[in-house]
């Protein structure tokens, strides 16, 4: 069955990344939620899509930290404004959450100020509680960003997210994880230090960060070629693939080498669905994750893609 995967929650109905967008697309049916994580100052792992936060948190109105406002250099990028790695989690606390793109999803404002930025711990424990609650099983698929900026800054990713995870008993092959990455290295680093499964992402164009800073002259479209899949399969059991990726040869091509294909991101368009279900995808990244399992159940019931768009509107 092709798995949902909830992108950052119901992240097209609750601001991304807080406990009520996980908690709503557990209530829709999805398999997994997402959690982007970041860190904080002092090593917690927080789940935000950046670590600078001043367009997901009220932090610009916070006058005790005016000071820490600051330019830096982050996977080659000069990133003005307020970063994670710049306050403890006691202070982050104190932020409250703000829609990221308020003009896409205008209706997610009116959660504005409501809710705190998560930690990984809470969201294993909300993940855990919920799933005991409906009696299944209910995963999460974290990603960590930028973990070689982030070890460079003396706070490492991989280790304390690997650390969470045995604590809740999530480091086994057989538990409802993903973990998922952009950078090879840290993979490959993550492939000696868990039993998880482990995720190769791969952008719609340029490189990954690690391999750019290395010298290293490999693409995306080189990491999904024949030899970069297998390459890809000696750490990771699927590659995510940017949806503009995704094509049935690339699809084929990754069975081939042994590897699911998890497309990202599915919008409300359920010809969409309609077209990555029968190319075949194993997972769907979405931000309505209502509408992925309804589109899911069509496809399986109808057996045809081009029954599925009368299906989705007949079941909804
Ligand atoms: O993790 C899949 C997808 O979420 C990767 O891109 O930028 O949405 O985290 P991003
Ligand atoms: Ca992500």
């Amino acid at each position: 069955m092709t798995l949902v995967i909830a992108h950052r929650g119901a992240s097209g109905y609750r601001p991304e990344h807080t406990l009520e967008a996980y908690r709503l697309a557990i209530t829709m049916g999805a398999d997994f939620v997402e959690p982007d994580l970041v860190a904080t100052k002092d090593g917690a792992l927080v789940a935000r899509h950046e670590n600078e936060i001043s367009g997901t948190t009220d932090i610009a109105s916070h006058p005790e930290f005016a000071d820490r406002f600051t330019a830096k250099m982050v996977d080659g990028r000069c990133v003005t404004g307020w970063f994670t790695e710049d306050l403890t989690l006691a202070e982050v606390k104190t932020l409250r959450v703000r829609e990221r793109l308020p003009r896409l999803r205008p209706g997610n404002c009116r959660f504005d100020g409501r809710h705190k930025v998560p930690t990984f711990e809470e969201i294993l424990d909300l993940v855990a509680h919920e799933g005991r609650r409906r009696g299944r099983a209910v995963g999460v698929y974290p990603e960590i960003k930028a973990p070689s900026y982030f070890r460079s800054v003396g706070l490492p990713l991989e280790e304390p997210m690997v650390a969470a995870l045995r604590r809740h008993g999530l480091d086994r092959p057989d538990a409802a994880v993903y973990v998922q990455c952009f950078e090879p290295g840290a993979l490959r680093r993550l492939a000696d230090l868990t039993w998880v499964p482990l995720v190769q992402l791969i952008g719609p164009r340029g490189a990954p960060y690690d391999l750019v800073a290395a010298g290293d002259l490999r693409t995306y479209a080189d990491l999904v070629s024949d030899a970069g899949l297998r390459d890809i399969a000696a750490y990771a059991v699927a590659v995510g693939t940017h949806k503009d990726v995704v094509v049935p040869s690339v699809v084929d091509n990754a069975h081939d080498a042994g590897l699911a294909v998890h497309a990202w991101t599915l919008s409300d368009d359920v010809d969409e669905y309609a077209a990555f279900l029968a190319a075949g995808v194993d997972g769907v990244f979405t931000d309505f994750p209502d509408i992925a399992v309804v589109a899911r159940s069509a496809f399986a019931a109808l057996g045809d893609w081009r029954m599925l768009r009368a299906g989705v509107a007949a079941m909804r």
